[in-house]
This record gives C-alpha cells, sequence and structure tokens, in this order.
C-alpha cells in the first residue's frame, strides 16, 4: 500500500479513508485545525496514522506562529496542542505524539523558527520510525504463523492505520514476505466497517488472499475450524487490558473457548502500562453511524437512539501474547519489560 499519511512541500497528505473503497483520493492541510478535524471525522484512523497526524498537525501550527515572540507562540502551540489533544480520547498514541512534539518544544523556548524546522523533521522521524517499528512486528509476529494458517482480524490494523505496513497485518505480511501461504479473514466491523471498507481493500491491493466475513459470524468461523490465530491491533494497552475497536473482546472469548491464539500487535507507543481501564475514556460516538449505514441507508426506526461506544476492553486473561517491535510477551513478560 501506498502511505496513508505524508509531509508534503510543508503540507499534510493524507489517504481519506471515509470514502475507500469507492475511491482512493488524496487530502492536503495546510493548518492544524484541519488536521484536527480530519482525525476526528476519520479521514484518518487507526492509531498508529492518529498519531503522525497529531505530530505533522503539530508541525503546522509552529509553522502558522513561528513568527510570533515567544511568549504568545507558546500560548498558540498550547492551544493547538488542546485541539488536537481533544480529537479522539482513547488511543494512547495521539497523547504520545504531542507529548513528544512538545518535548522539543519546551527545550528550545527562544526561537520559534528554528523550533519550526525541529518540529517537522521530528514528526517525519515519527512517520519513518512508525514503518520501521512495524516491519519489526511484522518479523516477531511472523514466526507465530504457520505455512497455510488463515488468520482472523478485526477493525483495520494494516497500512491504512498506521504510515505504512500496520501493525496486526504486519506478520502476515512479513510471512508471506517469507514465502509462507497465508489468507486473511476480515470482520467487517460495524458500525464504520474498517474491515470490509479497509483491511480487504489493502489486502486485495497487495494482492494477500482475503475474505469479508459478518461480525456475528467470527464464532462459528473458530469453531468450524476455518481460522488457525487471531491477530487485532490496539489503541491502548494499560496494564489489565487491551482497548481495541468494538468487538475485538467477543472475537476473544470466542478465541478462548475454541483455542485458538490470540495475539495483540502493539507498537511500544501504544503501551500505557502506567494506567489501568479505569483510567480510559472510551470514546462514544453520534448514534447516527449505528442507525443509518455509512450515513447513506437509515436501518433504525426515527426515535430510537442507538449506542455507540468505539472501543472495548478485553482483559488480559483472553491475550495469548502480545507482539511489539522487541519481541512477543506474555502479561508478565510485557509488565516486566516495559512498565
Ligand atoms: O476507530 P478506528 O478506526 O481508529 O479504530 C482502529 C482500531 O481499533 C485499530 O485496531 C487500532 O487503532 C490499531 S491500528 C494499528
Amino acid at each position: 500500500m501506498i502511505p496513508s499519511i505524508e509531509w508534503v512541500n510543508n503540507k499534510v497528505k493524507m489517504i481519506d479513508q471515509t470514502i475507500l473503497p469507492r475511491e482512493l483520493k488524496f487530502l492536503e492541510f495546510d493548518n492544524y485545525r484541519d488536521v484536527a478535524t480530519s482525525i476526528k471525522v476519520m479521514n484518518i484512523r487507526g492509531a498508529p496514522a492518529i498519531g503522525v497526524a497529531a505530530a505533522m498537525g503539530m508541525a503546522l501550527a509552529t509553522i502558522e506562529y513561528k513568527e510570533l515572540p515567544k511568549e504568545p507562540f507558546l500560548k498558540k502551540m498550547e492551544e493547538a496542542a488542546e485541539v488536537i489533544r481533544k480529537t479522539r480520547p482513547t488511543a494512547s498514541n495521539l497523547f504520545w505524539a504531542v507529548d513528544r512534539i512538545w518535548k522539543i518544544i519546551s527545550k528550545y523556548p527562544d526561537n520559534p523558527s528554528n523550533i519550526s524546522e525541529l518540529v517537522i523533521e521530528e514528526a517525519k522521524l515519527m512517520a519513518q520510525e512508525d514503518i520501521n517499528v512495524n516491519k519489526n512486528i511484522g518479523k516477531n509476529g511472523a514466526a507465530l504463523l504457520d505455512d497455510g494458517d488463515v488468520v482472523l482480524t478485526h477493525c483495520n490494523a494494516g497500512s491504512l492505520a498506521t504510515v505504512q505496513y500496520g501493525t496486526a497485518l504486519a506478520p502476515v505480511r512479513a510471512a508471506i514476505e517469507g514465502g509462507k501461504k497465508i489468507s486473511v479473514i476480515a470482520d467487517e466491523t460495524r458500525p464504520r466497517l474498517q474491515g470490509a471498507r479497509l483491511t480487504a481493500y489493502e489486502l486485495q491491493y497487495d494482492k494477500i488472499p482475503v475474505k469479508v466475513i459478518s461480525d456475528t459470524s467470527s464464532g462459528l468461523i473458530m469453531r468450524l475450524g476455518k481460522i488457525n490465530k487471531v491477530i487485532v491491533g490496539t489503541d491502548r494497552v494499560t496494564s489489565d487490558a487491551v482497548f481495541n475497536k468494538i468487538g475485538t473482546y467477543l472475537v476473544a472469548l470466542a478465541a478462548k473457548d475454541n483455542n485458538i491464539p490470540f495475539y495483540v500487535a502493539a507498537p511500544t507507543s501504544t503501551l500505557s502500562l502506567q494506567e489501568t481501564v479505569d483510567d480510559v475514556t472510551i470514546e462514544q460516538r453520534d448514534s447516527k453511524e449505528v442507525s443509518c449505514v455509512l450515513n447513506e441507508v437509515q436501518i433504525v426506526p426515527d426515535g430510537v437512539d442507538c449506542l455507540n461506544y468505539a472501543f472495548d476492553i478485553t482483559p488480559f486473561r483472553l491475550v495469548t501474547g502480545v507482539i511489539t517491535e522487541d519481541g512477543v510477551f506474555s502479561h508478565d513478560e510485557l509488565l516486566k519489560k516495559y512498565k
């Protein structure tokens, strides 16, 4: 797949993921407010891609304000950081990215013009690092896959959810690059259909065999022996659980009941092991996303409200292992290495 987000000529260029698979269209933004909106409305989505978008949004803000004296510059940058932080509450990477950019800003408080160059370089570096991290997740995860495996995944934690290559789909890509025959079954992932629209799109684009199932099918598919492993991505890993797209918990329960390994692919930028589940805000989105399929076909009677939690919580007892850029870890090992 082509990169989902890039820094091009002092603009942020991204794939508009809301209209895939119908159209592959690019958006370009030259100010942080538009980047913040693009995160909110999910032109760009997926925890690592959101992180890089946040960093690039901060970089655009430095360009906008670099002629200001130090104090007003810092004030404007704080405002920009706040707008970006408020876009989506669950993915760790968003906060991780703004904090990382803020470290650069606070190190060089006397020359905003110089800071702008440094922040742009840092944002570009974060994009490149994302690809490297994903490739290592791929290498570590590929070792878990056997020739002929069928991997179930939920939502989209692929190239589109990152800068490139993906997290949960990285082991699939790496195993195939290493000569194994691997195919994917993608849950459609109501209500935004990231599995049906995005995972299917990017795998087909890269000629990796993929089938889509309705979310309600995964339990039966496991029972019928049609998949060998589950790999999902994550938006935040706390000391006691994994937060990922709504529906992940049910997949993990079904996997446990069917003795199928359930792996979580997590770059270390997604780890938030000083927190527990009680510290995390689960994003609730507009109920219309549930009542009206892709904002086009209303399927719920007028006047009936819907609940639309965007993420759920999978406790570690259901997780076989966490694949990071450093290796594959059990719950205990993960805490020991990173907490
Ligand atoms: O609401 P989304 O589409 O941003 O949710 C994405 C997911 O839940 C992904 O699994 C997660 O961000 C990991 S992406 C590598």
